[in-house]
């Protein structure tokens, strides 16, 4: 039997922060899956920085959304009606199709998910993407190494909050963490951040000299801008930095310009930053399901979500997300969960 399915369409493309107008949700019918698909139920979705970028038309490593069309996203659902034998029905699936509630895919658009006693949103955070990006971030492209000292920028974040607790539980001789008010800073001393700053309290270099003044040995760079150029001169001879994302210029209309003195830092100190995207990293996936499981099991990594209730709620949570409204990750439950069939 046909289902009726709620969607998120693209209304128009932003120019600056976008608004809720950018944004229209419609109603469509999908006819019964045919030989090869499934239908899934969506239990949460993911909202994510990443996607601001999918709002705009131009040179991106995702593609754009387009105008008057369903915006994609990652989530994590149930199989409510299948023609594949290799996804039956009940099978938990991530799959990078949200934004609705309800979707027929290809059994080859979806991902099987293992049960877990965990809750079906870690799969879109810290074990899922963000959490995948924090690991590799940290200790494959910044090439951590135990005793080093570490900055982490949008330190209450999906990704930061992971990347941070990381380098601790690595032995790093300090873990300092910037973030967007007093209750995000106080949250990250709470969970084993050795100083953490609110970066609205002055010149972040002038923080980040109180916070770590023998300087750091690692920058894990979700913000760029003011923040780059801060632990460029933070960071000691050798530094390295992951650079994971630049935030502070996701709504801005015109380039943003790089950090001043550069070339003489990069020199002087024989820096590495490297840039580098989760996609490319996903070889890391076993090792680092199987460390981060565990690190959760027994209460070393402590795992924070920002929750919002509802298909409606997606695209509000989605505008927050961007003015620093979640600590941890930011997801949308979209239906509870009935369990494997
Ligand atoms: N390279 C990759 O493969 C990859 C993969 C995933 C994510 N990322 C990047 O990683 C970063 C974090 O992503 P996430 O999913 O973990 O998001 P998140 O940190 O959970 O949420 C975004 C946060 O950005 C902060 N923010 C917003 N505007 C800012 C500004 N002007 N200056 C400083 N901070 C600002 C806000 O926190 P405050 O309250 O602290 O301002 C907000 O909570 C993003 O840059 C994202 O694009 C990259």
């Amino acid at each position: 039997m046909p289902v009726t399915a709620r969607e998120w369409h693209l209304a128009a493309r932003p120019h600056g922060e976008p608004a809720p107008e950018d944004f229209r949700l419609v109603e469509v019918e999908h006819p019964d899956p045919t030989e090869g698909q499934v239908l899934v139920r969506m239990l949460a979705m993911s909202v994510d920085p990443y996607m601001r970028g999918r709002m705009r038309l131009g040179p991106s490593y995702a593609a754009p959304w387009e105008v008057g069309e369903v915006m994609q996203g990652g989530a994590v659902g149930r199989v409510v009606a299948s023609r594949s034998p290799a996804v039956p029905e009940g099978a938990l699936v991530l799959t990078d199709a949200a934004w609705r509630d309800l979707a027929v895919l290809d059994a080859g658009a979806v991902r099987r998910l293992p049960e877990s006693d965990l809750p079906v949103t870690y799969s879109l955070g810290i074990l899922g993407m963000p959490g995948l990006t924090a690991y590799a971030g940290l200790f494959r492209v910044a090439a951590f190494r135990e005793g080093d000292a570490v900055l982490v920028s949008g330190a209450a974040g999906a990704v930061g909050s992971a990347a941070g607790q990381f380098a601790r539980l690595r032995g790093a001789s300090a873990v300092v963490g910037s973030a967007g008010s007093p209750e995000k800073v106080a949250w990250l001393r709470e969970i084993g951040f050795t100083a953490a700053f609110d970066y609205h309290d002055g010149r972040v270099r002038d923080l980040l000299a109180q916070a770590a003044p023998d300087g750091i040995d690692v920058y894990f760079d979700n913000v760029g801008g003011e923040h780059l150029e801060a632990a460029m001169a933070a960071l000691r001879v050798h530094g390295r930095a992951a650079l994971c994302g630049s935030i502070s210029g996701y709504n801005a209309t015109e380039p943003v310009p790089g950090p001043r003195g550069f070339s003489a830092l990069m020199v002087s100190k024989r820096l590495a930053l490297t840039g580098f995207l989760v996609g490319d990293h996903t070889d890391l996936r076993p090792e680092f399901t199987e460390t981060v499981s565990g690190w959760i099991r027994s209460g070393d990594l402590v795992v924070r979500e920002t929750v919002r209730e509802g298909l409606e709620d997606a695209v509000p949570a989605f505008l927050d997300l961007l003015r620093g409204g979640n600590t941890g990750k930011m997801v949308v439950r979209l239906a509870p969960d009935p369990g494997s069939a």
